[in-house]
């Protein structure tokens, strides 16, 4: 992880390329928005559509800003490597704001709360002392991963490319349990109808969108359409749609 983290913070600082600032993105009119598109509810590709409570958000946010949006999708762990790269302006794909990510990138205020729960099968390990000895499947990139190998006398981490490969290896029975997001895993829960169990939260965290570093002018201009749509009812309406309660960090 610590390698990982370095490359990404070197990347960034190596880039001589410059991330657009506010005024050349709104004089083009466009904002190229970067997510990973397999992360339901959050964002995920339906066919051919780009959706989830972060896609319909971060839609909403542009349009206060009076943009149209370019989206892109990319596998979660290039996101941030990209946005050193300068491919596109902001990445909203549910990282949680960490001090590693925060050497590479600038994060916006958070857009929702939550944490990393334990899933498991009937009978499997719901608590951080019942993961001793115990298997756990975590998507690749991730904060789950980074928690999870802190769990005392955990036998074994294995990571996904996607978090739904990791559901998929529980499902399948190739490990003890799976660690990943608290709403995600409450869908799974419902979905699966009493196959598996969520168990306790390893850990909290708030999740934001992410800017190049030092991109202040576009940060600003995110936090603020932010603001609104937490103030305007707008976000109140998505979050209740997609989770049936109101997830903004409270
Ligand atoms: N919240 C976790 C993190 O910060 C997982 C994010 C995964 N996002 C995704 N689009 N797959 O690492």
């Amino acid at each position: 992880m610590k390698k990982v983290v370095l490359t990404l913070a070197a990347l960034t600082l190596l880039t001589t390329a410059h991330a657009r600032t506010w005024a050349e993105i709104k004089q083009s009119g466009t904002i190229k928005i970067a997510t990973e598109g397999a992360f339901p509810p959050f964002n995920v590709m339906k066919g051919k559509v780009l959706t989830g409570f972060e896609v319909d958000l971060a839609n909403a946010l542009a349009k206060q800003l009076g943009l149209k949006v370019q989206w892109v999708t990319q596998p979660f762990d290039n996101l941030l490597i990209g946005l050193g790269q300068d491919r596109y302006d902001f990445v909203i794909a549910s990282h949680g704001i960490t001090p590693e990510r925060q050497k590479a990138v600038d994060f916006t205020n958070p857009h929702y709360c939550t944490g990393g729960a334990i899933v498991t099968k009937p009978g499997g390990p719901m608590t951080a002392a019942a993961l001793k000895g115990k298997t756990v499947a975590v998507q690749v990139g991730t904060t789950y991963l980074e928690n999870a190998r802190k769990v005392p006398g955990i036998k074994d981490v294995k990571t996904f490319p996607k978090d739904t490969d990791a559901q998929a290896a529980l499902m399948a029975g190739r490990v003890d349990a799976w660690v990943g997001d608290k709403f995600t895993g409450l869908d799974l829960v419902k979905a699966q109808k009493g196959k598996v169990m969520q168990g306790d939260l390893l850990f909290k965290e708030q999740i934001a969108m992410a800017v190049k570093k030092g991109n202040s002018s576009l940060l600003k201009e995110l936090n603020s359409a932010l603001a609104k749509a937490l103030n305007s009812g707008t976000y109140a309406k998505l979050s209740s749609q997609y989770f049936g309660t109101d997830v903004r960090c409270k």
